[in-house]
């Protein structure tokens, strides 16, 4: 019943004309809303009973509709529902299944409602999942961070500034830095969350509609905490689709800077890390090779979330208000970008969960140089102006690395060639006495990294469950 003699779909029937074929194939997209059919469901179902409570419909057709909705979606989970794609997209095609279903009682659905309102309102209902999905995915990688450096408490290895030697820091200090970004990329998720969580329903087309709906009602059904003020806003809003992926590019952005360091810290020259095989890949040709591919995709598949919030951004700029069918191409990117980051999250937690610390080898990487800034600050502390130490201190290195030899290989003579302020005790200073001096709150020594450890922890425990 839904398609007449001309076989032309319910929005067709007044033209004369059949629509084109790659017309139709182009403005077509239930190829990837069809996605969208659970939160279409939701919104339908909470419509329906929004209008046989305001007594627009009656509670019969209601539950016809409701009754009907629900066989519906369970048809399509079962993997039955006849995807048509004359039916241009998720919205039509459940409402042409649902007349065939029951009859002219699905006709009465789509009062006080416009397709417009419907998708910003399936939209939000997925974004809002989405952002829920997220978070929980970033608290299993932060998890996954803090447990390996707890596993890993006294490993130090040489920080880098220009990946050039600088100072000691400890393992644990380093990879909490990814925590730390990790709760940012959660607070800026949540926080987008509260501009996602508006109901849009009862905007209609553009200009709210001609019948006494129950919005509260609605955002009450749907589980929103707050409904749109302004109707035309309400169906021309993407921002929430733009601020979830602004978040995901972020987060990504922090996942790539991991990847890399992993890609780095695996190769023979590092040889920081060893990634459990579960997690590497061979060489067709070579046989030694141990490819850190899941990670190298993790840093690579960064630039399609980058590009679908270009893409989005692009699309809304130029838009008139209200709706333009221009914001269909929201979705792809935005599912992409769900996809793309939440299997990022996943495989690099695994990853992080499985794979193997060197410690020895982090530390005999690092040369006596990585010790030059506290041999300034040896000298700082004897009172000389922490200008003139840091001289000395280049002096020194400069005439030990011309000789080829480590600091500790210089004797106290030689040492005194530069200042007379150095002492017997200039070889009490080590890695880890380095490590330690930076005992100030977010510095690296192993007190400081404890509490940053429990702090991290007692985030995690708050969290659990949420
Ligand atoms: N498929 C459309 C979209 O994703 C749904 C809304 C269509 N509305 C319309 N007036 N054509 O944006």
């Amino acid at each position: 019943m839904s398609w007449n003699s001309k076989g032309q779909s319910r929005l067709r029937r007044r033209f004369h004309k059949q629509v084109d074929r790659a017309a139709q194939d182009y403005v077509a997209s239930l190829r990837f809303d069809r996605r969208l059919y659970r939160y279409d469901i939701e919104g339908s179902i909470a419509h329906a009973k929004m209008l046989a409570k305001q007594g627009l419909i009656s509670e019969d057709e209601a539950s016809l509709i409701v009754s009907g909705l629900v066989a519906i979606k369970e048809e399509i989970e079962r993997g039955e529902f006849n995807f048509r794609a004359e039916c241009e997209d998720i919205h039509m095609s459940i409402e042409e299944r649902l007349f065939e279903k029951i009859g002219d009682a699905a006709g009465k659905l789509h009062t006080a409602r416009s397709r417009n309102d419907q998708i910003a309102v399936d939209m939000r209902l997925f974004v809002k999942e989405a952002v829920g999905d997220t978070i929980e995915r970033i608290r299993k990688l932060q998890r996954a961070i803090v447990g390996l450096a707890e596993n890993n408490k006294t490993a130090i290895m040489p920080g880098y500034t220009h990946l050039q030697q600088a100072q000691p820091v400890m393992f644990a200090h380093h990879l909490l830095a990814y925590f730390e970004m990790l709760e940012r990329d959660v607070m800026r998720f949540s926080d987008c969350l509260k501009r996602v969580d508006v109901l849009p329903l009862g905007s209609g087309a553009l200009a709210g509609v001609a019948y006494p709906v129950d919005r509260e009602f609605l955002a009450r059904e749907l589980g929103f905490s707050q409904i749109s003020h302004n109707s035309i806003d309400a169906v021309s809003d993407r921002d929430f689709v733009i601020e979830y992926e602004a978040a995901a590019a972020i987060t990504m952005m922090h996942l790539s800077r991991l990847a890399e360091e992993i890609v780095l810290w695996s190769s023979q020259e590092f040889g920081f890390i060893e990634i459990d095989e579960a997690y590497v890949t061979g060489s067709s040709i070579m046989p030694q090779k141990r490819n850190p591919d899941v990670v190298e995709l993790a840093r690579g598949k960064t630039g399609r979330v980058y590009g679908s919030l270009v893409a989005i951004l692009t699309v809304m700029k130029g838009l008139p208000l209200a709706y333009n069918r221009d914001m269909q191409e929201d979705k792809e990117g935005l599912f992409d970008t769900v996809d793309t980051l939440i299997s990022t999250l996943e495989v690099l937690c695994g990853l992080l969960s499985t794979m193997k610390i060197n410690a020895v080898r982090m530390r005999e990487s690092m040369s006596g140089y990585i010790l030059a800034t506290d041999l300034a600050d040896y000298l700082t502390k004897k009172k000389l102006p922490f200008r003139e130490a840091y001289e000395i201190v280049a002096e020194l290195i400069k005439y030990a690395a011309d000789r080829g030899k480590d600091l500790h290989a210089l004797s106290l003579a030689e040492y005194r060639r530069f200042s007379r302020l150095f002492d017997e005790d200039v070889y009490a200073i080590t890695l880890d006495t380095s490590v330690n001096a930076r005992n100030v709150v977010g510095g690296t020594a192993v007190e400081q990294v404890s509490a940053a450890l429990a702090r991290a922890r007692k985030i995690l425990e708050a969290h659990h469950g949420k």
